[in-house]
């Protein structure tokens, strides 16, 4: 598996601490069965600046300390960055880091509560730049939670989106989790990451998030988001990506998918 979104580089946000605990999460990811990580630490000015060099050097280091202790995990450079003006200039003049270094796919993050202005035209600009943008944990963002249309509209412009464990399997509470289930059922699911901080509270854990995705979708479509489609990040490939269902599709109360859908999922909670 690789792991997406992680914030495993020590000190530099408000992820891991020490490079110790770095190794410690990182021998838990390991055991969980990722492969590579790609170290997404917070970039948003204000709060935390991780220029693409700072997030080579941090990666490089924790990679030394991993090949040293022997633990055989990749550590890749990337960042989750704030939504702002001027994402496009930032990748070109190589101080906002693209997911793997790879300059095809960012990870962004979006305000929680105000719908931005200008989102359409930012996704839209970074695809035209050759960029796509990959929405971390829509799930938890207020606009999208009322009204999924919207998340179904930015992917239709070109934008994916990452769900993170933690909310497929209810740590962010039922709402988080039913939003989840929203977003598998319309197809709105393209990487499934552990957007980890530390190892007890927010644990670098995939598996038991795959688990249940395999479930609801089947083994072959759950391994896209956690292998396949970040493997095309990591190379630079472009991720073919199925076309997502309409609210009235994914909702219609009685068709026979539905009612299949709802005992899938009861079953999966009891
Ligand atoms: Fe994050």
């Amino acid at each position: 598996m690789i792991d997406i979104h992680i914030h495993v580089l020590p000190g530099i946000d408000d992820g891991v601490k020490s490079l110790d605990e770095a190794v410690a999460c990182c021998r838990i990811a390991y055991a969980d069965g990722s492969r590579i990580l790609i170290a997404t630490p917070h970039m948003k000015e204000g709060s935390y600046i991780n220029e693409l060099e700072d997030v080579r050097a941090a990666a490089r280091e924790l990679q030394e300390r991993l090949d040293a202790e022997r633990i055989g995990l990749r550590i890749l450079p990337g960042s989750e960055v704030y939504f702002a003006p001027g994402l496009v200039e930032g990748i070109r003049e190589r101080r906002i880091a693209t997911l793997a270094d790879g300059l095809r796919y960012l990870l962004l993050e979006l305000p929680f509560q105000q719908h931005p202005v200008k989102l359409e035209e930012t996704i839209f600009g970074l695809k035209v730049a050759g960029i796509t943008p990959i929405l971390a944990h829509p799930e938890r963002i207020r606009y999208f939670q009322e009204d999924m249309d919207r998340l179904e509209r930015m992917v239709r412009l070109g934008a994916l989106s990452q769900l993170t464990t933690t909310s497929l399997t209810g740590g962010f509470g039922r709402k988080v989790e039913q939003l989840s289930l929203e977003m598998v059922r319309r197809r709105l699911v393209h990487f499934l990451a552990s957007d980890a901080h530390d190892r007890r509270n927010r644990p670098p854990v995939i598996s038991a998030a795959a688990g249940r995705l395999a479930r609801l979708i089947g083994e072959e479509e759950a391994r896209k988001t956690i292998e396949s489609n970040p493997a095309a990040v990591v190379s630079g490939e472009p991720i073919d990506t199925p076309e997502p269902l309409g609210s009235e599709e994914a909702i219609a109360g009685d068709s026979m998918l539905s009612r299949l859908w709802n005992r899938l999922t009861a079953r999966d909670r009891a």
